[in-house]
């Protein structure tokens, strides 16, 4: 569930000044690097990597408390998805020796020039990919954030969200969580008849801070799915800022399986945030025209934020191809095949809606095309 195109970068250094100066020389570049940490010494470098992550650290040697090169030891042997570049006024190979016996996988020297560090950040990044990947394989599986999103309201993205969220738990045994930031209009709580349950709001309000409080503001709507509402009301969206909303994907980061996000049709920050890190985009359109035609326009706003193909799959909702627009009309519009086409279903879809309950957990539901196209889709997550 992270950024997958930054490095997260954790700056390490007893002086104020060096931190803010690699700071800025890091943020210049920050396409590519994402400072999401710094720490004064050796013991909170080691907490904050617990915590954060990082793929990489910035690691002076003399730090207060615990020095850089006892902090790499640790940080190499605890947390072996980081990777610490040691920066040092040294330049004698037996401290090279030293740091990299640490468990270092760089070495740069101090003052530190702009071009070396971000250049040896990317090496060592670059050249660690395989093996972190391997590692990620052997250790806990990552969190993977997955959102529905469009450019035309009324497209299913929520009961898509809910059937795929219930599919996921009920029948493929994973942890899900279900969060719906339709901020100011999220239908979760109705599609699934809780309106008397918690909501994001009074998440904010109590200012929970671990995931052991979260649960207290998470529904559990069936066997390995809990959902966090959306505010009942539209007024409650302005007290959601970006920071909650990251703040509650690292807390339920490494906790479930899938954190499955109905998104609403807005460009707001805290949306634009969870597409940043979400690892898949259901990217969902109708077949009527209205939508096709602001889909593509969605399709383009995809590229120009440089997410790859591969984050961004077009699910066509409400698949009918009586009312004048076939497949075919729609690859030719896109460019691209959709990923999934889900029928258009009305009576049970409509019931299901009406009446507050899941298609998926419905036994008549589960003998639709909607839910066995859902099915697909979630095996294939
Ligand atoms: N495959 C389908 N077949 C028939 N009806 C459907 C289908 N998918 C969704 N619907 C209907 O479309 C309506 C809109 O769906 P939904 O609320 O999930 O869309 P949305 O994209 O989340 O809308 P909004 O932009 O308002 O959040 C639902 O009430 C449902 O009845
Ligand atoms: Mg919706």
């Amino acid at each position: 569930m992270r950024s997958l195109n930054k490095i997260r970068i954790v700056i390490a250094d007893d002086i104020e000044e060096t931190r803010s100066l690699l700071k800025q020389v890091l943020t210049l570049d920050h396409e590519h690097f994402e400072i999401v940490g710094e720490a004064g010494d050796g013991q909170e470098v080691i907490k904050l990597c617990g915590k954060l992550k990082p793929d990489i650290i910035l690691m002076d040697i003399n730090m207060p408390i615990l020095n850089g090169l006892e902090a790499t030891e640790q940080i190499s042997s605890m947390y072996p998805m980081t990777d610490v570049i040691i920066m040092s006024v040294q330049s004698d190979a037996e401290y090279l020796k030293t740091a990299m016996s640490a468990g270092a996988k760089g070495y740069i020297l101090k003052p530190i020039n702009h071009e070396e560090v971000t250049d040896l950040i990317q090496k060592t990044f670059d050249r660690n990919k395989d093996i972190r990947k391997l590692k990620v394989n052997v250790e806990k599986k990552e969190t993977k954030l997955v959102s529905l999103y469009s450019f035309k309201g009324g497209v299913g993205k929520s009961v898509i969200a809910l059937n795929l969220s219930v599919i996921l738990a009920n029948k493929l045994n994973k942890k899900v969580l279900l969060v719906d930031l339709d901020l100011h209009f999220g239908d979760i709580s109705l599609l699934t008849n809780k309106h008397m349950e918690k909501t994001i709001l009074d998440f904010v309000d109590d200012a929970v801070d671990d995931y052991e409080n979260m649960k207290g503001y998470l529904h559990n709507y069936c066997t390995n799915l809990d959902i966090l509402f959306a505010p009942l009301s539209p007024e409650g969206a302005e007290y959601i800022s970006k920071d909650v909303i990251k703040k509650i994907f690292e807390m339920a980061s490494e906790q479930y399986d899938y954190i499955i996000v109905d998104t609403g049709v807005n460009f707001e920050e805290h949306t634009l945030f969870t597409l940043d890190h979400s690892d898949l985009i259901f990217f969902v359109s109708s077949m009527e025209m209205t939508s096709i035609k602001n889909s593509k326009l969605g399709l383009g706003v995809m590229k120009s934020l440089n997410y790859d193909d591969e984050k961004v799959k077009v699910i066509i909702n409400l698949g009918n191809e009586k009312f004048g627009v076939s497949k075919k009309d729609i690859e030719k519009v896109f460019e691209q095949p959709a990923y999934a086409y889900l029928l258009e279903e009305i009576k049970p879809i409509r019931m299901s809606v009406n009446r507050g309950h899941a298609l998926a957990l419905d036994h008549k539901g589960k003998s639709t095309k909607f839910y066995k196209n859902l099915l697909k889709i979630a095996k294939e997550l």
